[in-house]
């Protein structure tokens, strides 16, 4: 077909790619291309502002690596992530919510005893005692789970940020068991809101859309057990004031935890704290799959 014009070319284009052999590729490429002919249409994009577009794209892909995973947070940004995430877990009321997973977590991160770990390795922050348990619907105790858990240090870094990190260098994350009652209990840090990478072409379309780059203070974990939707979720702090606008959009009600603060005196490992600390008691509630 020859002489295609700006109303022909997307009947041509829907043409192309309708022998697709695979049922699922052929129905999202037909529907790819229908939404992006529509899009060009609609705000009837110029050449330059295409190729604007298409260098923004090429950064964001060469600024990515296993680490720096730009194209994710773009994704994230554009709120994507976390509806592709929602509609693939719709779930019962009890059950704790899924988040966003983020790009900061890492395979590999040390396993840790159930009970009276300090995962922050010298991580200065606030001191933090966890207190968790994962339960089903029902909330009968689910033992044996596997329980990823990874987060920022106070300045809002992640351990995986630092140049050449290798996973014996890992901090602020750790792997646990539950016991036979669901339980799992650690020492950290308390958490801090924190800005997404802001030094690469996402940065840059947060600013020129004036946004701004910070998330809510959390601690993320990934919950595995047979029988189970895997769940990967947050806990956030209660009161933060990037709740209502995390820039990634990954705040639900049921992922917000109370982080309570005490005084200096004795915390729940039975050690004397000089200075003021938090603590955290947590249930997530698993979804079965079968
Ligand atoms: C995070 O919380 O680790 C995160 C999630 C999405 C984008 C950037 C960071
Ligand atoms: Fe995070």
């Amino acid at each position: 077909m020859i002489n295609l014009d700006e109303f022909t070319i997307t009947e041509e284009a829907l043409r192309r790619v309708g022998h697709t052999e695979n049922p699922r590729l052929r129905e999202i490429m037909i529907s790819l291309i229908e939404h992006l002919h529509g899009f060009a249409r609609e705000v009837k994009l110029t050449e330059q502002e295409w190729l604007e577009g298409v260098t923004f794209l090429t950064r964001t892909g060469q600024i990515s690596d296993s680490v720096r995973q730009e194209m994710i947070l773009l994704s994230d940004t554009l709120g994507l992530s976390q509806l592709v995430v929602a509609q693939s877990h719709s779930r019962p009321a009890e059950a704790t919510e899924q988040t966003v997973f983020g790009p900061f977590h890492v395979e590999g991160a040390p396993n840790q005893p159930t009970h009276g770990a300090d995962i922050a390795r010298g991580a200065l922050g606030e001191p933090l005692w966890v207190a968790a348990r994962v339960v089903d619907a029902t909330g009968k105790p689910v033992s044996g789970a596997v329980v990823d858990v990874w987060q920022a240090d106070a300045s809002g870094f992640y351990d995986v940020q630092n140049v050449n990190w290798q996973i014996d260098e890992a901090r602020l994350r750790a792997v646990f068991k539950t016991d036979a009652d669901g339980r799992f209990s650690f020492r950290s840090i308390m958490p801090v809101g924190y800005p997404i990478p802001s030094d690469g072409p996402v940065g840059e379309m947060m600013r020129a859309t004036n946004r701004h780059s910070m998330r809510p203070a959390h601690i993320h974990f990934m919950i595995k057990q047979a029988g189970f939707d895997v769940l990967v979720t947050h806990v956030f702090a209660e009161g933060d004031e990037y709740l209502d606008s995390d820039a990634v959009f990954g705040v639900r009600s049921s992922c917000i935890g109370n982080y309570v603060r005490h005084e200096p005196g004795t915390a729940p490992d039975e050690t004397w704290v000089v200075s003021p600390f938090y603590t955290l008691d947590y249930t997530f509630k698993l979804d079965r799959n079968d």
